[in-house]
């Protein structure tokens, strides 16, 4: 059957891609889809490792089937994550088949009867158990806080298959293949990747860290996540990505983020990106609130050492995309940035005092001077915009 996907003799993708979702979660866009990795194990026993969203249920049965031919049972359901992208299909796999037992830590089988009200034909696997296949045995790591309470990690000892869940998943559908060694843009599902980072896991960096710990002596010839590709020429690059993003690592270079309704604050960005370009080294990411999406500007200052904050004043405080930025920012706990700061006022201003108090609360480094133009910004302030451009250079070289 050529339409078969075999990660090995055993193992079987049978994932589907969602190309109708816009927002993942409701909030995240996804232009370019997502994938809910879902795998099959067809050994003595038969086992499924993760289910799928409940779209494509047709689809993703009729997979199913046609892999089971004549042995017509699955033996377990693997849960190592609830979150419904990954269990909203389960009612209709245990009506499809019933006898089907459901695997999960405690935690996962709290919440499995809480969403689905499931309680019957369930096991419950502790941290380090080994559940026997046949030839494949899967052993179960703990990964709590990734980013749900009860997330896990599955491990298949025979062909050392890392099941990650969520861990090490990108954004995008999988279109021109499902392995790293198919895709024909690699840099785009990596920034995919940091995006779905970014927008979904960064804020639990720290569980995140404790994971890959976990997971650190593993012989891993395969990442088999949830989302995005599956890893089986280099497996080892998207644990190093997800534990550099983790670990709030930066790479050099400067993403400018402000707001103008009337362009004041504008020209003080341009000043500032002009100076900024003079010296530096790294690249220049440049988004104006209105325009970039959040999803697509965490993941800019995720990656680069230097932000610099430009807005005007609106009713007494931030322009209110820039405060929805800043709290999505707080919330996630990004740490160890250079911060610049310049914005427009009109009388009694106030933007600039909720960007400082910002800064201080992040404990970024703060680089002077801080610009605060009454309407439109002087010579003598453009000339300020030109000095904070080379002060944030100068700091980054050091
Ligand atoms: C809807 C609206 C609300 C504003 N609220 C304030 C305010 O509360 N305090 C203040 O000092 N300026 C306020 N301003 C004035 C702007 O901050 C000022 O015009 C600034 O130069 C605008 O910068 P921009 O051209 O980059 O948008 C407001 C302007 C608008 C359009
Ligand atoms: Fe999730
Ligand atoms: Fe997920």
């Amino acid at each position: 059957m050529s339409a078969e996907i075999q990660l090995n003799d055993k193992i079987y993708w049978i994932g589907v891609n969602d190309r109708q979702t816009a927002l993942f979660e409701e909030l995240w866009p996804i232009p370019n889809g997502v994938a809910y990795n879902s795998y099959m194990i067809l050994d003595d026993k038969v086992a499924v490792i993760d289910a799928v969203k409940d779209i494509s249920m047709d689809r993703y049965l009729e997979k199913i089937r046609s892999l089971l031919a004549d042995r017509r049972k699955i033996d377990y359901l693997i849960i190592n994550h609830i979150e419904p992208d990954h269990s909203g299909g389960i009612k209709i796999l245990r009506e499809a088949f019933p006898d089907m037992e459901i695997v999960g830590n405690k935690k996962t089988l709290d919440l499995l009867t809480h969403f689905y009200g499931i309680k019957d034909n369930v096991r419950q696997v502790e941290d380090g158990e080994i559940l026997d296949l046949g030839t494949c045995r899967l052993k179960f790591f703990l990964t709590p806080m990734v980013h749900w309470p009860e997330t896990m990690m599955t491990y298949e000892e025979t062909h050392k298959v890392l099941f990650s869940g969520d861990a090490f998943g990108g954004f995008g559908s999988l279109d021109d293949g499902i392995f790293d060694d198919e895709l024909r843009d690699l840099q785009y599902h990596e920034a995919e990747m940091l995006r779905y980072f970014t927008n979904v896991i960064a804020k639990y960096s720290v569980m995140v860290q404790k994971a890959i710990t976990k997971i650190k002596d593993l012989d891993i010839a395969m990442v088999a996540s949830t989302h995005g590709p599956v890893w089986r020429s280099s497996p080892r690059h998207a644990i190093e990505l997800y534990d550099k993003w983790s670990r709030q690592e930066a790479e050099d270079g400067v993403v400018i983020v402000y707001a103008s309704m009337y362009g004041n604050t504008e020209k003080m960005m341009e000043a500032i990106s002009r100076s900024l370009t003079a010296e530096m080294t790294g690249p220049l990411r440049v988004h104006n609130v209105s325009r970039s999406h959040p999803s697509y500007i965490l993941a800019d200052i995720w990656r680069y050492r230097a932000i610099v904050l430009g807005s005007p004043t609106y009713n007494m405080g931030l322009f209110p995309l820039m405060d929805h930025l800043l709290r999505l920012l707080e919330n996630k706990g990004l740490k160890d940035r250079i911060v610049g700061i310049f914005g427009s006022y009109g009388w009694s201003g106030g933007a600039i005092k909720e960007l400082t108090d910002f800064a201080g609360r992040m404990k970024w480094q703060l680089t002077e001077p801080v610009i605060e133009v009454n309407c439109s910004p002087t010579d003598e302030d453009l000339n300020n915009c030109t000095r904070l451009g080379m002060n944030i250079v100068q700091r980054l070289r050091t």
